[in-house]
């Protein structure tokens, strides 16, 4: 059953917090596994690195309040998909693909939600791979369903989201029009520069096999 909660105070915001970092351990394991069980098979990472937090009770705070929503425990929940997030990063458009098809596949996660900002990126020139999944905890009484969003995104991909986010931050209201057209631009760069390091790793990758046949 996915997590419900009543609010009585300090106590349930603490159990609450307690389970999304359960959750966000559990896939963050099972990402170093399938990770490890992938290097092992193809003899390369699909992941570069992974980074995770919970968001902070000020960011849910503005969160509810720009949805329309008063600040209870019970909206948080609720209404919040993002409390417990973790972020993937990769080396190629396609481990993300890859990443996002093993994360599927394990039956304990349930995919609630996938919103792919690559195939369809935002009109900010944002793109990732975003997942809203379920996964299971187990607190000494009962099974509890966590919601914790997955991004998952190329180096290059996550270098312009984060100075797109900061730029963001420096201006009060809405960033200026011919700032956003640069930073669309950019982001236009950014996509080209993936296409071609892919394209370049899967020809290395070609060259490399044939090498490694003529020596067998
Ligand atoms: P919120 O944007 O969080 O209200 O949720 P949503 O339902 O609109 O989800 P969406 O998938 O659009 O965005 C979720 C998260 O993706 C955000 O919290 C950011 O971390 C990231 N994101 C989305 N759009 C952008 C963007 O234009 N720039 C940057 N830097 N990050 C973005
Ligand atoms: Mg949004």
């Amino acid at each position: 059953m996915e997590l419900q909660v009543k609010d009585n105070g300090a106590d349930s915001w603490e159990e609450v917090m307690i389970i999304y970092n359960a959750a966000l351990k559990e896939i963050y394991t099972k990402l170093e596994i399938l990770n490890d069980e992938f290097q092992h098979v193809h003899k390369y990472n699909p992941i570069e690195h992974i980074k995770y937090r919970v968001k902070t009770p000020r960011s849910i705070v503005k969160k509810l309040k720009r949805h329309g929503y008063e600040s209870t425990l019970e909206n948080m929940v609720k209404y919040c998909n993002d409390i417990a997030g973790i972020r993937i990063i990769c080396d190629y458009t396609s481990d993300i693909y890859r990443i996002a098809d093993m994360i599927s596949n394990q039956s304990d996660i349930k995919v609630v939600a996938i919103k792919d900002y690559i195939a369809n990126p935002k009109p900010s020139g944002y793109e990732s791979y975003h997942m809203i999944v379920l996964i299971p905890v187990y607190l000494s009484d009962r099974i509890v369903d966590a919601r914790v969003e997955i991004q998952i995104r190329t180096i290059a991909m996550d270098f312009w989201a984060s100075l797109e986010h900061k730029i963001q931050y420096k201006f009060p209201g809405e960033v200026p029009q011919h700032i956003q057209e640069q930073l669309l631009e950019n982001a236009q760069m950014v996509s080209q520069l993936d296409a071609k390091m892919m394209a370049l790793n899967e020809e290395i990758r070609k060259i490399a096999g044939e090498e490694g046949e003529e020596n067998e």
